[in-house]
């Protein structure tokens, strides 16, 4: 299988196991995710292949649904890569991306160690920001049963990894533990520029939600 058919048969894979999932880890996510890494990548001169697979395949077992079990994503991409035999240095630099993609609290350190991993983890923290990430912030609570907000509960500011998995708090609280501090940790250029927009925008809107929540709107002129 060369490298074009083996992400088009992981598209397919991935889009059976995810599809109509409610908790904002959808296809769609990942969807959105694979084609922001392949426009990122292309400008950022990244091995396509590794950043296409590494895309489709970063949710597959997220910790957050695996009792955290950080190793249970990796496994599960080894698994089904080497069912198509691709090669093991291809499996492993797609398990790197898989490990240092995701987002771990305000006071752990996620920087990427290749350019791969910083392209993957740029396009998935973009799906996490703007409007869609505030519908899939919303969405993830709601799954979780979580309050919207609450007026007298802080958020957590500077989260260990264990602090953040254990976190309990508000929707509105995750905006400040992760929301807002993406666009200061984007790693390429065209990550940081699709950002701005994206992060002004939700500002904008919790600005609104709290002036709704506090009846504090301007009085109609
Ligand atoms: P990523 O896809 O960047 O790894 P996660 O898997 O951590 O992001 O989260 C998936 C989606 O769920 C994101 O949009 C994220 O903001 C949201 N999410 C994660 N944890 C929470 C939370 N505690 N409250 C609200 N939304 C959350
Ligand atoms: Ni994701």
């Amino acid at each position: 299988m060369n490298a074009e058919e083996l992400v088009a048969v992981t598209a397919q894979h991935v889009e059976r196991l995810f599809a109509g999932e409610g908790s904002g880890h959808d296809w769609w996510h990942i969807k959105r995710v694979w084609q922001n890494a392949l426009k990122i990548g292309a400008q950022e001169k990244a091995d396509l292949t590794v950043v296409q697979l590494g895309a489709l395949l970063h949710d597959i077992a997220d910790w957050k649904f695996h009792g955290g079990d950080e190793e249970a994503g990796p496994r599960a991409a080894a698994t089904w890569l080497r069912e198509q035999e691709a090669p093991e240095t291809l499996i492993s630099d797609v398990c790197q991306i898989i490990r240092e993609v995701s987002f771990k609290g305000a006071g752990v350190d996620t920087t990427p160690s290749t350019l791969e991993v910083q392209v993957v983890q740029d396009a998935d923290r973009l799906d996490a920001i703007g409007a869609i990430g505030i519908g899939r912030a919303f969405a993830y609570g709601g799954f979780k049963g979580r309050e919207m907000y609450h007026p007298h509960q802080e958020p957590l500011l500077h989260a260990s990894f264990e602090e953040y998995k254990k976190n309990q708090g508000p929707t509105l609280n995750h905006f400040y533990e992760k929301l807002f501090l993406l666009k200061e940790r984007l790693n390429t250029t065209a990550g940081r520029q699709l950002a701005q927009e994206r992060h002004s925008y939700m500002q904008e809107f919790v600005r609104q939600f709290l002036l709704e929540w506090h009846g504090e709107e301007p009085a109609p002129a």
